[in-house]
């Protein structure tokens, strides 16, 4: 073996299992393996999960937080303005620059797989030529997707139909959509249509930005579940945000669960996002804004959880720590039965790597040998602590390690070290 992590707690419950890597894979996991190894890991009492992965991001923008001034409102459409205003200017070193250095962070915190969006509303293309750049050049340590991304409406702006399948043409992996910023809903119907039909054409997944707003007649969701059975989509095309379905009327949302449930739609709610940004419009009692995570959950619908931003024209915070989107949405939709917290955990790690369609990812015999190792004993006190990572391996190489986080305490008759693990024996 080239690694063995020794005595480890596993996120579906098993502890003391020994994870032997050999050639970047993941080569046995049992009890007391008796095979030695070149380098070992005593990670007793501590969880050891797949890799976190951000279904939703931006990487075109992030890090680019008061270029060229701050967000006022704290709005999505001063956002949208904000970011119209630093395109002309962007430069493909500049968004490099960001971009890497965001990788980095991911990489500290266990995060090894990134959907991220890419505007393609700009004639020269830039921000796709620098983060395919930036795919390549991170893909040893993190696998990065792109979405292209019409921010400006596919229709609204004339010349995004084209330049779309020129991002497509050059790389890019995913087709994405923003039918409610469309003109009409007519618009937004047609755009869904449109580009449901490319994919289809090219062999693409897709991911819109689809019902971004708190309209609960924004149901472009619905277009979206029918083009996808329409096109033979299934469990391809994901709906991102969705946060009109937390206002939509109770009973259309009860004929619409099952349907998106018989189309396998994949949903991602991005938690940090949605409740800073939704329900601007009113005074109190002020509506939540995410969608409705445990009732797609229950309908059979995969769920993730999504950063979005960082750092960037629609948010001033964030540190690409997946826990803490998870915390969030945990909290937002009251997710606080045992199972529920399960699920939250899940929803950073293996639904969005489905999701994404990442190949080898999880913790079996012929996975990779992408892990992360958390100063947590499982996935519930992973989510409480926001635990720190203490080692990140990819393909059996450690790629980042932290000193475990604990306080010196200094008080009478009590211990000196407070590791802030509490175990409930
Ligand atoms: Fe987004």
């Amino acid at each position: 073996m080239d690694l063995i992590i020794r005595n480890a707690n596993l996120p579906d419950g098993r502890s003391g299992i020994d994870i032997g890597i050999k050639d970047g894979k993941i080569a046995v996991l049992e009890s007391s393996l008796s095979a030695k190894a070149t380098e070992e890991i005593d990670a007793s009492g501590y969880l050891v999960s797949p890799p976190f992965v951000d279904a939703h991001f931006h990487m075109d923008a992030t890090l680019s937080l008061g270029q060229p001034r701050l967000n006022q409102s704290g709005t999505l459409l001063e956002g949208i303005a904000l970011w119209g205003e630093l395109k002309p200017h962007l430069t493909v070193e500049a968004i490099k620059e960001r971009a890497l250095k965001y990788c980095d962070l991911a990489v500290a915190r266990g995060l090894l797989a990134i959907r991220s969006h890419v505007d393609i509303c700009d004639p020269r293309l830039l921000a796709v030529d620098a983060l395919l750049e930036v795919k390549k050049e991170v893909a040893p340590y993190l696998d990065l997707q792109l979405v292209a991304f019409p921010q400006d409406g596919y229709l609204r702006d004339p010349a995004a139909a084209k330049l779309l399948e020129s991002a497509l043409d050059r790389g890019v992996d995913v087709i994405g959509g923003i039918p409610h910023f469309e003109r009409t809903m007519e618009d937004g119907k047609k755009s869904v249509e449109i580009l449901c039909r490319l994919a289809a054409e090219r062999g693409l997944r897709v991911d819109m930005h689809c019902d971004e707003s708190d309209d609960p007649l924004s149901r472009h969701i619905e277009t979206l579940t029918a083009e996808t059975v329409r096109h033979g989509l299934q469990g391809r095309v994901t709906g991102s945000h969705l946060t009109s379905m937390h206002s939509m009327d109770n009973y259309y949302v009860s004929k619409l669960l099952p349907l998106m449930a018989e189309a396998e739609m994949n949903v991602v709610a991005n938690p940090l996002i949605n409740i800073t940004l939704q329900g601007r419009h009113e005074t109190y009692p002020k509506r939540r804004g995410m969608t409705r995570v445990p009732e797609l959950l229950n309908a059979g619908v995969k769920v993730a959880f999504g950063h979005d931003c960082v750092m960037d024209p629609w948010y001033s915070l964030g540190s690409a720590d997946m826990l803490e989107v998870a915390s969030m949405g945990l909290h937002v939709a009251q997710m606080t039965g045992v199972e529920q917290m399960k699920s939250c955990f899940r929803a950073v790690t293996e639904i969005p790597a489905a999701i994404l369609g990442l190949e080898d990812y999880g913790l079996e015999k012929g996975c990779n040998a992408d892990l992360v190792i958390l100063q947590a004993a499982d996935p519930v006190e992973a989510l409480r602590l926001k635990a720190n990572r203490l080692f990140v391996i990819r393909k059996g190489k450690i790629i980042s390690r932290s000193a475990p986080l604990q306080a010196e305490l200094n008080l009478p008759g009590r211990p000196e070290i407070q590791d802030f693990l509490v175990h409930n024996e």
